[in-house]
């Protein structure tokens, strides 16, 4: 019998069900101003395409910064928790699993098992996450998915000083006026998350197999610098924004077996 996983972040909610241990559907939706509602809707697209009903699923965990307000869940399970899991399920060798979302990036050291055996977490500022691309690819007058497209074309790398995402902004607008190519600059915005994020890796310990999850894993200018950095391959799941919702769903599995 279905289950389902739903993992309410602060850029995107994602809902993913589950029969027996197969993914039977997913959705990925903007979360918007209204996590709760955002929660529902995804839940709602998610059962129609596939033909079930609310009183199908026999359990539901949620997951993400957004999970308090999801009333229709019977259990909430932690970010890190469930990132871990969802990665496991996807490749069960990984033991490194970085999660860059819209506004915090984790890096999460896993067992053979899937649990977490340590993490680190960056939710201080956008710096380093998926808001910061999306200012910078809007100063550079880019959509934010080609954003890797324009870098992999850069001659030259500029590299941007600020940290602060805000201060960073301003940079780039001022190397813009300056002349400076966009792609130099998306370059090096690219190389600076990358930085930021390997300086997490490394505060943790690297342990390869490396696995990337959330929405930036899709910018593949990231990956690219980060594999620099660590001197790591990167594994890159088809999917890698449902990782967290994933685990969710594997628990609700794991928990409606425990108590047939
Ligand atoms: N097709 C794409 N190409 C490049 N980047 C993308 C693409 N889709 C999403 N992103 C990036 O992913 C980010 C959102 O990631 P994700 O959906 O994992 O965030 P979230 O889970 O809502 O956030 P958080 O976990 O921080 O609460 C966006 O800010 C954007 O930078
Ligand atoms: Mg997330």
């Amino acid at each position: 019998m279905p289950v389902a996983g739903i993992d309410v972040g602060s850029l995107t909610a994602e809902v993913v069900l589950l029969k027996g241990n197969e993914i039977i559907q997913y959705v990925i939706l903007p979360t918007g101003a209204n996590s709760k509602k955002a929660a529902e809707k995804a839940m709602r697209e998610a059962l129609e395409s596939s033909g079930l009903d609310q009183s199908d699923l026999l359990y539901v965990v949620a997951t993400g910064y957004g999970r308090v307000s999801i009333d229709f869940a019977n259990k909430k399970i932690t970010e890190i928790t469930c990132h871990g899991r969802g990665a496991h399920y996807l490749n069960p060798d990984v033991r490194t699993v970085i999660d860059i979302g819209g506004q915090d990036s984790k890096v999460i050291v896993l067992n053979e098992k899937g649990r977490a055996l340590d993490f680190t977490m960056n939710d201080k500022c956008a710096a380093g996450t998926g808001r910061f691309l999306e200012v910078m690819a809007q100063a550079l007058e880019v959509e934010l998915e080609e954003l890797a497209n324009v870098s992999s074309q850069a001659r030259d790398s500029v590299s941007i000083s600020s940290m602060c995402t805000v201060f960073a902004e301003s940079e780039v607008v001022s190397l813009i006026a300056q002349g400076l190519p966009r792609e130099d600059i998306a370059h090096g915005l690219h190389q600076s998350i990358a930085e930021r994020t390997a300086g997490m890796v490394n505060r943790v310990g690297l342990v390869k197999p490396v696995m990337i999850t959330g929405g930036v894993a899709k910018n593949a200018a990231v990956v690219k610098a980060l594999e620099e950095k660590l001197k790591a391959e990167i594994i890159v799941p088809e999917e890698p924004q449902i990782a967290g919702a994933l685990g969710a769903a594997l628990f609700a599995g794991e928990e409606l077996n425990s108590s047939e």
